[in-house]
């Protein structure tokens, strides 16, 4: 499986999503790899509280207006999904929030697969 990108950028985008399911995970973080079709799926699922399904599109907005964002992680910029669903789709990619596959989130990363 093999795609074209920029590899600081999808590194930087990885390593934002991964820093966020193990600040909001209970016990585990799980990573997979897929192929659908001409598409790499990438979900990282966390097994902590999860985003409700109302937000799942505002976590994607700049400085996103979660008040329990505040609170769990103060430091927190809230730019890192707004800058990592910017890196997928300068991939002509996509980044969202799905049905998780049990309690928890699923952030899922598609880009197109090189034939
Ligand atoms: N794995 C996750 N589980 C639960 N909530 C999450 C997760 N990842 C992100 N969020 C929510 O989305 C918000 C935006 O994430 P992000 O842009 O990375 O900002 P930050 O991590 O700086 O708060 C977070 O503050 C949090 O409320
Ligand atoms: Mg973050």
């Amino acid at each position: 499986m093999v795609v074209s990108c920029d590899r600081l950028l999808i590194a930087s985008l990885l390593a934002n999503l991964l820093n966020n399911a193990q600040r909001h995970a209970a016990t585990a973080v799980t990573v997979a790899v897929r192929a659908e079709d001409d598409t790499a799926v990438l979900p990282v699922f966390d097994d902590g509280a999860g985003i409700a399904p109302e937000h799942r599109e505002i976590v994607f907005e700049r400085f996103a207006p979660l008040p329990e964002s505040r609170e769990r992680n103060p430091k927190g910029t809230g730019l890192g999904l707004a800058i990592c669903r910017e890196i997928a789709h300068a991939h002509q990619g996509s980044l969202t929030v799905e049905d998780p596959p049990r309690q928890g989130t699923s952030l899922v990363l598609r880009m197109r697969l090189l034939p």
